[in-house]
């Protein structure tokens, strides 16, 4: 092996790492990634029949307000003009989210004022005035009032989580937004939009240089193959963002995590939703919401089929081992568990753990590149000197 540095992952974190790495110094990159192709979770691909760009792991929206990380990126793409909305299926209608007046007034079938409807949600989230918020649904009805709480956020909520929000903490949900305009831009920031070419092209131009190498479908845990834990590790400084427990063989036991499963389904139309997000905020739709992935890219219509439109539907859940974890469940035990893992890793001054399985924390994008950024810049250059 003629690496100076070993990346364990393709996601975003090791691709930002590996960037960087050639960036600044001489030093040759080997990324190692279990799965068949880069971007970690972010990865997307063409469906064939439709024309959609379909994101593997479940819908990936850019969005930042950091200077740093929008200047960094916009040197490997260029974003489209997409701009995130939402809607949600309730009750035989549909309503735009997140709650905005024009969610309240067509629940209400009303025409508050901004100051009218806020003094009514006010009155409604008193019900429970007086009282401790022993759970999320108690949590729920004092932040927004049991009527809004129940439309949009009860039914989905426990479908999320596979749990009667009874007997959820009322630590899930801090705040619930609700915006007493009739803005629905789902994203607060600066800067937001969709990758030009596609998540994928993204990433290759980020790592298209002669000293990084890529080798996929490679097990960093399976001594079977040559580029393993046991070989590399002492020989050459690693950055891990494969799952933190994992690299310590779960020794301290298993952090917790959801994941989701995605049914996809066909349609013999052009437009199935209208919309590429749909929310389903009722407990007979066993779904939490669809994703019709051609919506992401209007500005592609002439490269698209407009006889079909694909469907993916998102059923979440706990993850077990073997599950693709996607958002840490965060647990008492969980932070007690990742803190001792932490004192384990401070142990390997070769190894940096990043990214979100390697942290144990969900980042967006812009988060994850920002962190490796920071990394690069604090420790990881100084392991290459
Ligand atoms: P990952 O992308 O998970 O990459 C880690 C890589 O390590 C993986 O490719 C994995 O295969 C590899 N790996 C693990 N173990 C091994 C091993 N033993 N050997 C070899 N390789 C290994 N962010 C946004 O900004 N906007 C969004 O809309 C958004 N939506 C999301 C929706 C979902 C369902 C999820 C799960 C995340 C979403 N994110 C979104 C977050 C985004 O996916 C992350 O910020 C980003 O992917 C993190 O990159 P990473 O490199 O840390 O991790
Ligand atoms: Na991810």
């Amino acid at each position: 092996m003629n690496a100076d540095i070993v990346i364990v992952g393709a996601g975003l974190y090791g691709l930002t790492i590996a960037q960087q790495v050639v960036e600044h110094t001489k030093s040759r990159v080997l990324i190692l990634d279990i799965r068949d192709h880069i971007g970690g979770n972010a990865y997307s691909y063409t469906d064939e029949e439709t024309g959609a760009e379909i994101h593997k792991y479940g819908a990936h929206l850019f969005h930042t307000s950091n200077q740093k990380v929008w200047d960094y990126v916009n040197r490997f793409t260029s974003f489209t003009d997409y701009v995130h909305r939402v809607y949600a299926t309730h009750d035989g209608e549909v309503y735009p989210l997140p709650i905005n007046l024009g969610t309240i007034n067509q629940f209400f079938h009303a025409h508050y004022t901004p100051a009218q409807a806020q003094s009514l949600i006010q009155e409604q989230a008193g019900e429970l005035s007086g009282t401790h918020a022993h759970n999320l649904n108690d949590q729920g009805i004092s932040l927004i009032g049991r009527p809004l709480y129940e439309a949009f956020i009860k039914n989905y909520t426990s479908k999320q989580w596979q749990t009667d929000p009874e007997d959820l903490p009322a630590s899930i949900i801090r705040r619930l937004p609700v915006r007493f305009n009739y803005n629905n831009r789902y994203f607060n920031d600066t800067w937001e939009g969709l990758p030009t070419d596609g998540y994928t092209r993204w990433f290759e131009r980020m790592i298209d240089n002669d000293r990084i190498e890529v080798k996929l479908g490679v097990d960093f845990f399976d001594l079977s193959q040559e580029l393993n834990k046991s070989n590399l590790l002492g020989n050459v400084p690693i950055i891990y963002t494969g799952p933190v427990d994992r690299w310590f063989d779960y020794s301290l036991g298993d952090l917790s995590w959801r994941t989701v499963d995605f049914k996809e389904r066909r349609y013999d139309e052009d437009d199935h939703f209208g919309c590429p997000v749909m929310n389903f905020s009722d407990a007979d739709v066993p779904y939490t919401r669809a994703i019709e992935f051609k919506n992401f890219n209007p500005e592609r219509y002439d490269k698209q089929n407009h006889e079909r439109t694909v469907v993916w539907e998102e059923y979440s859940r706990f993850a077990h081992r073997g599950d693709e974890p996607y958002y840490p469940v965060n647990t008492k035990d969980d932070h007690r568990m990742y803190a001792q893992y932490r004192n384990l890793a401070e142990h390997e001054p070769q190894v940096v753990f990043g990214g979100r399985l390697g942290t144990y924390a969900y980042y967006d994008m812009h988060q994850v590149i920002n962190s490796a950024l920071n990394e690069y810049e604090h420790t990881i250059s100084a392991l290459l000197k």
